[in-house]
């Protein structure tokens, strides 16, 4: 396209993100929808957001809610029709408000069309779509290499038809795409396409990091540090081509919109992370790092003790490291994370609301794109579950099905669940205080969290004091002229890293500072004023305790949060 110029319109933008099945039922089956989507617009519009992530809705058997496609270009039944995507589509657009549609193209469901054709002979025109091996030993039974899938067991699955086995880094359910085959770019090209014509603005690329595999050498075992759900990462993260395949995709088809796009990009270092969003390079816009939310994880699943200096440490790392480089998505919850309440605040008793509000200003200070995930605007939090009948998630189920028979670690399963479970964040939002939340008429998929009855949005609408309509101030001041450059483009200095109750930093830009003071604790923690900072004609920006200016030396209340302009 000639003198066509990206306006970056994602660097002002605050992204709230919609996990459809859990959103809003508007048909009646329990089951949210697009519908229901179309239901909530003005909801969306008057929390201020200027983005909606979308989770998959495309055509799926919902082996992993929708994360396998079986067609990229329908939508699934139980969510609506193409139709109502583009009515909720146009009525986002009216609202201001751009569309950012998941991408998953790693993989695709076992029933899509191309898989069911590359699994019938080993020389239909499809095979190549899929990365098919041999096996080892005698009789090619043993999987071709010791790589494990994300959700447990062998990254292969052997097929009877063939005789080979093909690779799926997710459930069985979902192969990998072989990205090394020019046909299979090719399809990606024109399905982004197909939905960029249809108007969507962007793309979460879910897993983008795992899309370029090293070609194995049919046999060999990689050498690898044991982690039952990580064998071989090292193979096939950052793998050899994958910044070429971006920059094509790219190239081809993403430069030619004013769209954005945000990777998941599991494993990245701020290194690796430069590379695939420095705007020369023409890649992907801007990516999730996960450093934040292993901070209190080891292996990925297993909780440690939270530490807020190491929390700390990550966020200066990519302030520091992005700046002027690179854009950054920032985030606490998804919809494979559980709820940032309690994770990192501690036990909150009775503040809630307050803990709830500093995580926002904590996080929405710095610079990126800020992503709100559904119910977070709420403060909802997790649930506690008893048993595993309780949870919903394949790899719940499928860690249970691991460990069930091995007596000391089965008991630790619930323990870890509480803490790390992916179902917290994908239990029904809340709506009111009405029957099943008032997400659904009839017995949803999911039971809500039984305590809907008082964090719901009815409720927290009414409210002054509700973390709804702090939020609502928080994201305003995306758009307030006197704070918003700042926010967007101000240089990242960070006091006191050591201290492990506070987090205090400051943006300043071009002789403008806001200062943002955050206390983590669920007690008083005593606070000086950097001596760095002179605080004559300081303006309160945010706080969530209604307050006055701090003095140079305070207590502050537990997980008070104040942003003041101090130049
Ligand atoms: C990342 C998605 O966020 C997650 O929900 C999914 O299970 C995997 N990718 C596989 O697509």
């Amino acid at each position: 396209m000639e003198n066509f110029v990206k306006t970056r319109w994602y660097k002002d933008s605050v992204v709230y993100q919609i996990y459809p099945r859990s959103f809003k039922d508007g048909n009646g089956d329990g089951i949210g929808d697009i519908r229901g989507i179309i239901e909530k617009l003005d909801y969306l519009k008057e929390l201020g957001i200027t983005a909606v992530w979308l989770s998959p809705c495309y055509k799926s058997p919902n082996a992993d809610n929708g994360y396998d496609i079986s067609d990229y270009r329908d939508i699934m039944d139980e969510f609506g029709t193409l139709d109502d995507w583009k009515e909720m589509t146009a009525g986002l657009h009216e609202r201001g408000i751009k569309l950012i549609m998941d991408l998953v193209v790693n993989h695709t469901s076992d029933e899509h069309y191309w898989f069911q054709e590359s699994r019938k002979s080993k020389d239909n025109p499809y095979r190549d779509y899929y990365i098919w091996r041999k096996g080892r030993g005698k009789n090619g039974k043993k999987p071709p290499n010791n790589w494990t899938s994300r959700f447990g067991g062998p990254a292969w699955k052997y097929d009877e038809t063939t005789k080979e086995w093909y690779m799926h880094l997710w459930a069985e359910k979902q192969p990998d795409l072989n990205w090394d085959n020019p046909k299979v770019r090719k399809e990606v090209q024109d399905l982004v396409k197909y939905w960029l014509d249809l108007g969507v603005d962007g793309f979460r690329c879910d897993v983008i990091t795992y899309i370029s595999k090293t070609v194995l050498p049919d046999g060999t075992i990689p050498d690898g540090k044991f982690n039952p759900i990580a064998v071989g990462d090292e193979y096939f993260c950052h793998g050899p081509h994958i910044h070429e395949y971006l920059h094509e995709l790219n190239e081809k088809v993403l430069s030619h919109y004013d769209s954005m796009t945000v990777g998941e990009a599991a494993n990245v270092t701020l290194e690796e992370g430069l590379k695939y969003t420095a705007e020369d390079r023409e890649e992907l816009d801007t990516i999730f790092f996960f450093d934040h939310v292993e901070s209190d994880m080891m292996m990925q699943v297993i909780p440690k003790k939270f530490d807020l200096r190491k929390l700390k440490a990550v966020f200066t790392k990519w302030q520091k490291g992005m700046f002027g480089k690179g854009w950054i998505a920032l985030y606490y919850e998804n919809h494979d994370q559980p709820r940032s309440l309690g994770r990192f605040t501690g036990k909150y008793g009775d503040h809630r609301k307050e803990a709830a509000k500093m995580l926002a200003v904590s996080l929405h200070m710095q610079q990126g794109t800020p992503y709100v995930y559904q119910g977070q605007e709420l403060g909802m939090t997790n649930f506690k579950f008893k048993s595993v009948n309780e949870m919903r998630d394949q790899l719940a189920t499928n860690i249970w099905n691991m460990i069930k028979y091995i007596p000391l670690v089965r008991r630790l399963f619930i323990p870890i669940m509480n803490r790390r479970s992916r179902d917290h964040g994908r239990m029904p939002m809340h709506w009111s205080a009405d029957k099943y939340a008032g997400f659904s008429e009839v017995t949803p998929w999911y039971e809500p969290n039984p305590n809907y009855v008082d964090i719901n949005v009815e409720e927290s609408e009414k409210d002054p004091d509700s973390v709804l309509n702090f939020y609502k101030k928080l994201i305003a001041l995306r758009k307030d002229p006197e704070v918003a450059h700042i926010i967007k483009n101000g240089v990242y200095t960070e006091y006191y890293p050591k201290n492990k109750d506070l987090y205090v930093y400051e943006r300043s830009y071009k002789g403008e500072t806001i200062l943002i003071v955050c206390n983590f604790k669920h007690k008083n923690v005593e606070f000086k004023l950097p001596k760095e900072i002179a605080f004559n004609d300081a303006k309160l920006v945010i706080s969530n305790y209604n307050d006055s200016l701090p003095l140079s030396s305070m207590t502050l209340r537990p997980y008070e949060a104040f942003v003041y302009k101090i130049s």
